[in-house]
C-alpha cells in the first residue's frame, strides 16, 4: 500500500513510518524536518508545515508523484501546551487548533477525493486518551484532539459507503519528544514506548478492507500519569 504519514520525524509518527516500510509498503513522511529522517529505501520524506494548505496540497501532490495514489494516511503531527487554561496564551491555544485540528483537516481535504474516486481508503486519526478523560494543564490540547475526533466521527459515517474507512487512536502516555525530558525522566519507565504503538496501529492498518477498526485505546497499565 502507498501510506502517508505526518508527523513522521519523530515519535510514534517516526516508529509507524518505518514499521510500515518493513511490512512491505511504500511510504511518504511529511515533517516540517525532513531531514531529521532521511529517505532510505521505501520511506521517501517531504517537506510540510501542515498548518498551511497550500504547503499541504503541494506535498501530497509530491507524495503521489513519488509513489502513486494514497491507500492510507495517518495523521501523526501534533504539538502540545502543558499549561493551565490562563497561562495559555490566545497565541499558543491558536498555534495548537490550526496544527493538531486544521493541519489534520487540510491533509484530510487532500487525499481524500483521490480515496473516493478509487472507492478505497484508510484515514487513520492519532487522537488521545486526553478526548476520553480530563487531563488539567491541557485544555488547548484536549480541544483540539476532541476536535478532530468529532469531525473524523462525522466524516466515517459520510464515507462509509464510499468504501473509505475512518480509525480513531487513543494513545495514553508514550515516551517521545512531546513530553519535555524532566517528565520523561520521571515517568519514562511507566510511559508505552512509540514502537509498541506503532506495532498495534500497523496490525490496524493492515486489516482486510471488508471490516474496519473504528477506535483503539491503548494506555499504560498505570492509567493516568500526573503532571
Ligand atoms: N506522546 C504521547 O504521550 C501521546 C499520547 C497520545 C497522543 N499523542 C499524539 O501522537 C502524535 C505524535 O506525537 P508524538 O508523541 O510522537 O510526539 P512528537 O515526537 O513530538 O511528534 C510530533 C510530530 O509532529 C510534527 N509536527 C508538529 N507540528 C507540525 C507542523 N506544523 N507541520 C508538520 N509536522 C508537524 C513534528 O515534526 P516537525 O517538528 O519536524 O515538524 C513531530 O515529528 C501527536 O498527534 C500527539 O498528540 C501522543
Amino acid at each position: 500500500m502507498n501510506i502517508l504519514v505526518t508527523g513522521a520525524g519523530s515519535g510514534i509518527g517516526k516508529a509507524l513510518a518505518e514499521k510500515l516500510v518493513v511490512r512491505g509498503n511504500s511510504v511518504v513522511g511529511l515533517s516540517r524536518r525532513p531531514q531529521a529522517q532521511g529517505s532510505t529505501g521505501r520511506l521517501r520524506t517531504v517537506a510540510c508545515d501542515i498548518r498551511r494548505e497550500s504547503d499541504v496540497n503541494r506535498a501530497v501532490r509530491k507524495a503521489v508523484a513519488s509513489v502513486g495514489p494514497i491507500d492510507v494516511v495517518v495523521h501523526s503531527a501534533g504539538i502540545t501546551v502543558f499549561k493551565e487554561f490562563l497561562r495559555t496564551s490566545s497565541r499558543e491555544f491558536g498555534q495548537v487548533l490550526q496544527t493538531n485540528l486544521l493541519g489534520t483537516m487540510f491533509v484530510t481535504k487532500a487525499v481524500l477525493p483521490g480515496m473516493i474516486r478509487r472507492g478505497r481508503g484508510l484515514i487513520v486519526n492519532i487522537a488521545s486518551y486526553a478526548v476520553k478523560t480530563v487531563y488539567t494543564g491541557s485544555s488547548a490540547y484536549s480541544a483540539s484532539k476532541a476536535g478532530t475526533v468529532a469531525m473524523m466521527n462525522s466524516l466515517r459515517e459520510e464515507i462509509r459507503h464510499r468504501q473509505v474507512r475512518v480509525m480513531n487512536v487513543f494513545p495514553g502516555a508514550v515516551r517521545t519528544p512531546m513530553w519535555p525530558p524532566h517528565l520523561r525522566k520521571k515517568y519514562g519507565s511507566v510511559m508505552m514506548e512509540p514502537e509498541e504503538i506503532a506495532d498495534i496501529v500497523c496490525d490496524a492498518i493492515m486489516q482486510p478492507p471488508h471490516l474496519t477498526v473504528e477506535e483503539l485505546v491503548i494506555r499504560p497499565l498505570v492509567g493516568d500519569l500526573r503532571v
